[in-house]
Parts: C-alpha cells; sequence; structure tokens
C-alpha cells in the first residue's frame, strides 16, 4: 500500500481525492493550513472510507513541518492541491498569492528532493491560457497568457516543475489544468466551502440557504448567448478520476506532462440557475453587478489530449452536479428542499 501525501487535502477537491485514493487502496496523509477549510472535514472522509487518515494541521511553507512529514511517511508520492485561487484577491493581494502558491510549492519541491520522492501531480488551471484565444482552448495550440497574479503564480509552479523535469533528478510530473469544478460527493458529507463566497456554484448555495438575500451576477453584457460569463463546469468525481488517470499515466511516463479537465462545453451563470431552480422548485432572487476584474466572457476546454493519452472522460453533466450540490445542502446543512 503505497502512501501519498495530499496537500490541501481538507479542501474542496483535495477532500474528495483523498475519499478516492483511500478506496482505490492507497494510504493518504493529509496537511492543509486549514485557511480555506476546516478539520473536520477529516471526520468526514473517515466516515465515507472507514479509513484513518494521518492529518497534519500547517502550511507547506513551513520546512521543518515538511521534513517531519517526509520523516515520519514513507511518502511515494504528491498530490498537491493547497492554495489560494481567487483571482480578485490575488489582484489586491500579489505577495500573498506568490508567497503562498510559489513559496509553498518550491519548498514542497525541495524537500521531495532531499527525501528522494519524484512523483507529483499538480493542481494547475485554465486560468493559465491566453484569454483571447479561440475556443475550445487545447494545450498545445493556445498561448500562455495569465491576466493577473493568481494565474500567473499557477503559471510559474508549472515552469518550475518543467525545469525540475530537465534536472538531473528523474521527476514525474502530471500537470492538471482544471476548468470549473462542482457538485460533490455521493456522500453529500463532503463539498465545497460555502464560505467560499467567489465561485458561482456555493454563491448559488448560499442562496438557497437564504445566508445571502441574492446572487450576484458578475456582469449581463458580455458577448455571449445570453449576456452572462460562460464557463466550462465539470464535475468533481471526474475531475478525481482525471487524477487517478493521470497518476497511473506518470507512474508508467518520466518526465513532465500536462492535460486540460474540462467538459468540452460552456454554460452560462443563467443556464446554471435554471438548472437548480428546476431542481429546488423555486426561483433564484438575482441581482446584476459589474464585472469582476480579471473575469473573462467565455471559455471552455478541449479534451482530445485527456481522452487520447489517460483514455478520460466526463461521465457526469451538469443535472448531477446540481443534483449532488443540492443533496450537499441537505446532508451537510439540513436544508429542506421544499420549505
Ligand atoms: C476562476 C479561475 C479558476 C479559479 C477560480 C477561483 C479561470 C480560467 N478560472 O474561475 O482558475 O480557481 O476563478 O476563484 O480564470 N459568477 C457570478 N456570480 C457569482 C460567482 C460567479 O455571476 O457569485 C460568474 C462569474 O462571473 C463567471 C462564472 O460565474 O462568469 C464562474 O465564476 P467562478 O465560479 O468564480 O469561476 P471562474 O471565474 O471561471
Amino acid at each position: 500500500m503505497k502512501n501519498i501525501l495530499i496537500t490541501g487535502g481538507c479542501g474542496y477537491l483535495g477532500s474528495h481525492c483523498a475519499v478516492k485514493l483511500i478506496e482505490k487502496g492507497y494510504k493518504v496523509i493529509i496537511v492543509d493550513n486549514l485557511s480555506n477549510s476546516d478539520s473536520s472535514i477529516i471526520d468526514k472522509i473517515t466516515k465515507i472510507t472507514k479509513s484513518k487518515v494521518i492529518f497534519y494541521k500547517g502550511d507547506i511553507r513551513d520546512n521543518k513541518l515538511v521534513d517531519k512529514i517526509f520523516f515520519q511517511n514513507k511518502v511515494d508520492s504528491i498530490f498537491h492541491f493547497s492554495g489560494l485561487k481567487s483571482i480578485s484577491e490575488s489582484i489586491k493581494y500579489p505577495i500573498k498569492y506568490y508567497s503562498s502558491n510559489v513559496e509553498g510549492t518550491i519548498n514542497l519541491l525541495r524537500a521531495m528532493e532531499s527525501h528522494n520522492v519524484n512523483k507529483i501531480i499538480f493542481s494547475s488551471s485554465a486560468t493559465v491560457y491566453g484569454n483571447n484565444y479561440k475556443l475550445p482552448w487545447h494545450e498545445e495550440l493556445c498561448p500562455l497568457l495569465p491576466n493577473n497574479p493568481y494565474a500567473d503564480t499557477k503559471l510559474t509552479i508549472e515552469k518550475i516543475l518543467q525545469a525540475l523535469s530537465k534536472s538531473k533528478i528523474l521527476f514525474k510530473i502530471g500537470i492538471l489544468r482544471y476548468f470549473n469544478p462542482a457538485g460533490c460527493h455521493s456522500s453529500g458529507l463532503i463539498g465545497d466551502n460555502l464560505e467560499n463566497k467567489n465561485n458561482l456554484f456555493p454563491s448559488i448555495l448560499r442562496v438557497i440557504m437564504k445566508r445571502d438575500k441574492y446572487l450576484n451576477i458578475y456582469g449581463n453584457n458580455y458577448d455571449t448567448k445570453d449576456g452572462s460569463g460562460i464557463r466550462d463546469y465539470i464535475h468533481v468525481n471526474d475531475l478525481i478520476e482525471g487524477h487517478l488517470k493521470a497518476f497511473n499515466y506518470i507512474n508508467n511516463h518520466d518526465g513532465y506532462h500536462l492535460w486540460n479537465l474540462g467538459m468540452g462545453k460552456g454554460l452560462s451563470v443563467y443556464e446554471i440557475i435554471n438548472v437548480f431552480e428546476e431542481k429546488i422548485g423555486k426561483k433564484i432572487n438575482t441581482k446584476i453587478k459589474p464585472k469582476r476584474e480579471g473575469d473573462i466572457a467565455q471559455f471552455w476546454s478541449s479534451t482530445i489530449k485527456a481522452k487520447r493519452e489517460l483514455l478520460w472522460e466526463p461521465e457526469k453533466n451538469i443535472k448531477d452536479m446540481v443534483e449532488d450540490s443540492v443533496y450537499y445542502l441537505q446532508k451537510s446543512y439540513n436544508y429542506k428542499i421544499f420549505n
């Protein structure tokens, strides 16, 4: 049974990945500074998998802690999820973002080198692509032109990993460029943090829960079919399945490899709202707000490379993402669907 260290394992994606890896027979070690999550997630992972997880609360910029984790556990591979992820916040506080994301990763890689761990799967983002390039965004055709500090931290990390893959140590690196993960685990026990007011799905859930009165619609005059922003939403289960396939691939291929993980089609904010309204049988109140800084009108993924190399294809659709999200509210927040 191999030991996998998951950074950011209490977060939305990290926790789903932990469950999946445990179910596949891996032993999971989590390190998380709980900046956008809380430690109750560990109990939930244990409840779903009926297995123990080793948990370290702390920051991967802490050298001593990271070395301790490697010393105390025979770490085989890393799934690196930790990092900050708000574009607008990164524009306001760039140093915070470079420190958390880039410095944190460098520290992790330093520890990997000194402890002879050479396999890493890294959570990158479609945000690294050039915004004006024609759709769909393809890994090998689309230029890389990040337009905000958050995006730049992701691309910087990709470049560091690429440099490492050419160094004298044999690395096995898988970069996954996510589009917009949504939905949650079928248990309804883990999902996106509802304190996250940035992303669309948790923001809609906050309105359904009556934590917020309105859903802000950031821009209704984009050059899109209904004026709202269009994104490529992908079910978190499919996304995590992509990680397993990427991990399998790097186990059999040395060096540096990268893939988009998206559905390959775009949906507008209004289309998502409609699916939620149908599911809950109620209107979702909205308010039009100005476009967010750094936001763009529309993008979706080319899925050709992941299909070809990983034999990976998403199985769930937008209805599944919405249904699972509402089930999460029912199970984890005691939401009653028809009240
Ligand atoms: C972006 C980044 C992603 C990053 C994420 C974190 C890209 C390619 N993606 O996602 O890497 O991890 O931010 O914040 O740049 N919206 C509303 N009301 C809301 C929330 C969102 O109208 O309350 C709209 C947005 O304007 C956008 C869509 O919903 O059109 C999706 O927004 P969001 O969930 O924040 O994701 P991205 O901005 O695509």
